[in-house]
């Protein structure tokens, strides 16, 4: 059986955690296989909430076993932290040997170069993401796999120190000693060494005996590494795409995707985003919706929906369909507005140029509702927030089949 992906369409938070949990009661196996403790994933169930970074969103599915693969970043004093909520996880949770390591001095290095950027940062979450990712890429990286040694990876991290002490010495960082870096190593290996497994093979394993599988993307399309806004994104390939690298499975192994947008927009951190909306609107929007991180706690930026943006990333992505969250954010405005175009010097556009600085969006508006909140049927909406999803899939080229209408897990209107 192929596995299905969930992949975020904008610039993240657009609520990939509430559904990735809501649709896990159906599935066996539920697999992140990018970015790192930079993702926040919010789930409420009854009333209580859970926050996850690098725990996929299916641990709340008894039945579900979770896998972080090969291509996320992983923070080891992140995830054990985040386990502890969840008391034993063995045989539930498996993190893939050919992860790479995400260890303290990367989010120094992620800090100290944010502070040197100035006005020109890009407003990352500081968890060292981007520094992890370049490790890795340069090959100078270490895996999660090597923590099953750790007197010989405390040397080899030691010599890395050494090789690159000019730079550290650039953004005044203090390396840590061995002996304290080989005891913080052994305690990720206490911790970690039941959860550490080839989980390439594993997955491999599942599709075989026809289990049903669950891709869980993180961050959004916007941040994409290579077709986001760079370079204001992220350091890692957020599309459909890059759960194959990710995970091990290629093309063919993917059935359904399933793209996640809000029905309207935010980004949180810095970088081009047409439909802000920086008057009464977006702090309305910011308000209603709750909008600060998960993560970081920052403020994120508000506007309208912008449908030019959908398209892209619905192609991108291949999206059999779109799921849109947090349509009851937009209860009691008399008007809501959808950017359906752009203006790029002074023409009318309908693609996303690669360079979104200079573009204006260009509106439609239509009339609002008042009351979506908590609606569990298409015939619960009001009639035009039923408008809205019509509007909204015929300019975004894509079906909804999928409408969220409050945090809570049952609050959802499956089509
Ligand atoms: P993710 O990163 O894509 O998983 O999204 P986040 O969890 O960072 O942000 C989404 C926020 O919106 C969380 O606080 C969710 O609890 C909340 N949320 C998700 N779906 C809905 C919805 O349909 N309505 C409302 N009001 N809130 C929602
Ligand atoms: P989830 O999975 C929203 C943003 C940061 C910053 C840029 C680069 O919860 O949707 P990084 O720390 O990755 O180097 O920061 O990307 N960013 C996110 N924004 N949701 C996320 O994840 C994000 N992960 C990173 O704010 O602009
Ligand atoms: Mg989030």
């Amino acid at each position: 059986m192929k596995a299905d992906l969930i992949v975020g369409i904008q610039w993240g938070d657009e609520g990939k955690g509430k559904i990735v949990d809501r649709l896990a009661l159906d599935y066996d196996m539920v697999c992140r296989s990018q970015g790192g403790h930079n993702a926040g994933h919010t789930i409420w169930v009854d009333g209580v909430k859970f926050a996850l970074h690098l725990i996929p969103s299916g641990i709340l599915n008894p039945h579900a076993i979770n896998v972080v693969g090969n291509g996320v970043v992983l923070s080891p004093a992140s995830i054990i932290q985040e386990m502890v909520q969840f008391g034993g996880l063995e045989g539930r949770l498996f993190i893939s040997d050919k992860a790479h390591l995400n260890l303290p001095y990367h989010a120094l290095i992620d800090q100290a170069k944010e502070r040197l950027k100035g006005d020109k940062a890009i407003g990352t979450t500081g968890k060292g993401i981007g520094p992890a990712y370049a490790d890795k890429i340069n090959r100078t990286g270490f895996r999660v796999g090597e923590l099953l040694n750790p007197q010989k990876l405390c040397t080899s991290i030691i010599t890395y120190f050494e090789q690159n002490r000019q730079i550290f010495d650039i953004y005044e960082i203090d390396t840590p000693k061995e002996a304290q870096l080989l005891s913080e190593l052994q305690e990720y290996k206490a911790k970690l060494t039941p959860f550490i497994t080839d989980t390439t093979q594993m997955v491999w394993k599942a599709l075989d005996a026809d289990k049903r599988i669950l891709l869980e993307g993180a961050q959004g399309t916007m941040l994409d590494i290579d077709h986001g806004t760079y370079p204001y994104v992220t350091s890692s390939a957020t599309v459909s795409a890059g759960a194959c690298t990710g995970l091990g499975i290629n093309p063919k192994d993917i059935g359904k995707v399933t793209g996640i947008v809000k029905a309207y927009c935010t980004r949180v951190g810095n970088g081009p985003f047409p439909t802000e909306d920086l008057g009464n609107d977006g702090q309305r929007l910011g308000e209603q919706g709750h909008e600060f991180g998960t993560t970081t706690g920052r403020a994120r930026r508000c506007g309208w929906f912008d449908a030019v943006a959908t398209r892209y990333a619905s192609r991108l992505n291949g999206c059999d369909e779109l799921a849109l969250m947090k349509l009851d954010v937009l209860d009691g405005f008399d008007e809501v507005k959808v950017c359906v175009a752009y203006e790029l010097n002074g023409q009318e556009i309908d693609y996303l140029p690669s360079n979104l600085e200079d573009v204006t969006p260009i509106y439609k508006t239509f009339k609002g509702w008042d009351n979506s909140v908590g609606a569990r049927t298409f015939k619960d909406l009001p009639a035009t927030a039923q408008e809205y999803v019509k509007i909204i899939e015929e300019i975004s080229k894509t079906k909804v089949g999928i409408i969220s209408t409050s945090p809570e897990r049952d609050d959802t209107i499956i089509l």
